[in-house]
């Protein structure tokens, strides 16, 4: 038989898998710099703290929270740019964007400066926390595209931890800024992989230049693959789309369910734990080498766990690993809270309940809300208004991260850990209804065939409950 190569099928078959996920891995470095930058400032905090003559507790907040502002700008102009010049070109810019703003970090004179620095990072984590899962999911063959997706998840997950290790590291040195300029090395090599990249096809077939996206094709599928890929994404990209378009009646209510599951994602906590399992622990009376270790225990868990994901997500489906994951963050929650019962010191088995309480509730967010979260957003929109609709709800993630974040420390000291960790328990099972009744499953299916089905106004309820019901 024919082949592309004119080698066997066989060979032809691990040069389409190499080439997915060489593609896959490069741009995952976006979601290492989106970790790598959101991690790294509790460590940097630590030393920043006495530097530019010493810094308030607002003015080390601003350095945190603002981040999260610009990644929320960020998410929105990605968004737009994406469709208008291509995800490919929106990757290469997004990469530029982080070696400046990290180089300013670095070499920043003046506190002001190190602001604008963080806002102008924040610009690039926004931008790539959306553009990554979009490219990745357009080029992903179905029967892989929720592992590969998810390999952005993984790498976010590998960036905190790293983040957390060169803290550590260079906590001797007190050098916060290699802590900040270190992010240059992933930033420099995205920029660089991506340049051999190839543009999405589907963007390609959408901007009508079907030759160029044959040709791209013909590198990711089987032959038999091509022409029927082109033509199903032809099918369903017809006619215009204005930013209207996401309010139209067929649309809205997949964009509220991708605002929904980027709030849950971030109300029901993972970031308390993220950026403040430390301090949280050492205030608690951990001792500052055994907070820290916690700290590593919990990034660790959360990597490992991110691995299970990406192999189960294609076997059992999106919405098991999300129940159960939210079932088993609502388990954590609560046992966290149980711990602060006594008081905020914890000594003995409390400590014990809550480091074990967190570790619970992290590994069973990284099973699920936290891949799952990335993956259904590249999923779920019509090709026509995917990256508007995507960057909707990543900023609504960023938007909600920063109310979290810059509100946790107030409430931790309103109502104590009992009550914030209750709090946080009660919203994971209001999140957990939602995802029940309200989220699709599209394991192994197209893209195009998962936008012709919710068209149809489909119940959110995978087909097998519908056939049942
Ligand atoms: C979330 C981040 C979070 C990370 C933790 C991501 O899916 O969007 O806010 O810090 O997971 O692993």
């Amino acid at each position: 038989m024919a082949t592309v190569t004119g080698k066997s099928p066989a060979a032809d078959e691990v040069r389409r898998r190499r080439r997915v996920i060489a593609a896959a891995a490069i741009t995952a470095l976006g979601g290492l710099l989106f970790g790598y930058d959101t991690g790294v400032v509790s460590g940097a905090l630590l030393f920043l703290k006495t530097s530019f003559g010493g810094l308030s507790n607002f003015q080390e907040e601003l350095v945190t929270s603002l981040l999260l502002v610009g990644a929320m700008i960020g998410a929105i102009v990605a968004g737009r740019l994406s469709d208008k010049i291509g995800r490919k070109r929106t990757v290469l810019g997004t990469a530029l964007v982080f070696i400046v703003g990290v180089a300013l970090a670095a070499f920043t004179p003046t506190y002001p400066v190190l602001l604008l620095a963080r806002i102008i990072i924040g610009l690039a984590v926004g931008s790539a926390s959306m553009v990554v899962p979009l490219y990745i999911g357009e080029f992903a063959p179905p029967r892989v595209r929720g592992g590969l997706v998810s390999l952005n998840q993984l790498a976010i997950t590998i960036g905190i931890l790293v983040s957390y290790l060169a803290g550590y590291g260079l906590s001797s040195t007190h050098n916060w800024r290699l802590m900040f300029g270190l992010a240059a090395i992933p930033a420099a090599a995205l920029f660089a992989g991506m340049l051999f990249q190839r543009e999405s096809p589907h963007w390609l077939i959408e901007q009508g230049r079907d030759d160029e996206a044959r040709a791209v094709l013909r590198q990711l599928r089987e032959p038999g693959q091509v022409e029927p890929e082109i033509a199903e994404v032809k099918e369903v990209s017809r006619g215009r789309a204005s930013a209207r378009d996401l309010l139209a009646p067929a649309i809205r209510p997949l964009v509220l369910t991708g605002v929904a599951l980027a709030v849950f994602q971030q109300i029901t906590g993972i970031n308390t734990v993220i950026y403040y399992a430390p301090s949280l622990l050492h205030d608690a009376g951990l001792g500052s080498s055994s907070a820290l270790l916690a700290n590593v225990g919990i990034g660790i868990v959360n990597v490992g766990m991110t691995i299970v994901a990406i192999r189960l997500l294609d076997r059992t489906g999106r919405r098991p690993l999300l129940i159960c994951g939210t079932i088993g963050m609502a388990v954590g929650m609560f046992a966290t809270a149980l711990a602060f019962l006594g008081g905020a010191h914890l000594a003995g088995a409390s400590a014990v309940v809550a480091i074990a309480g967190l570790v619970v509730y992290t590994g069973s967010f990284a099973i699920g809300l936290g891949p799952v979260f990335w993956l259904l957003i590249a999923e779920i929109y019509p090709l026509r208004i995917r990256g508007a609709a995507m960057s909707v709800a990543s900023t609504a993630n960023w938007g909600a991260n920063f109310v979290v974040t810059i509100s946790f420390l107030t409430l931790l000291s309103a109502i104590g850990g009992t009550g914030v960790f209750l709090l946080f328990g009660c919203l994971t099972l209001v999140a957990l209804a939602y995802f029940y009744f309200r989220v699709p499953e599209t394991k192994g299916r197209s893209l195009q065939a998962i936008e012709r089905d919710l068209r149809g106004g489909q119940s959110a309820r995978p087909a097998a409950d519908r056939r049942a019901a």
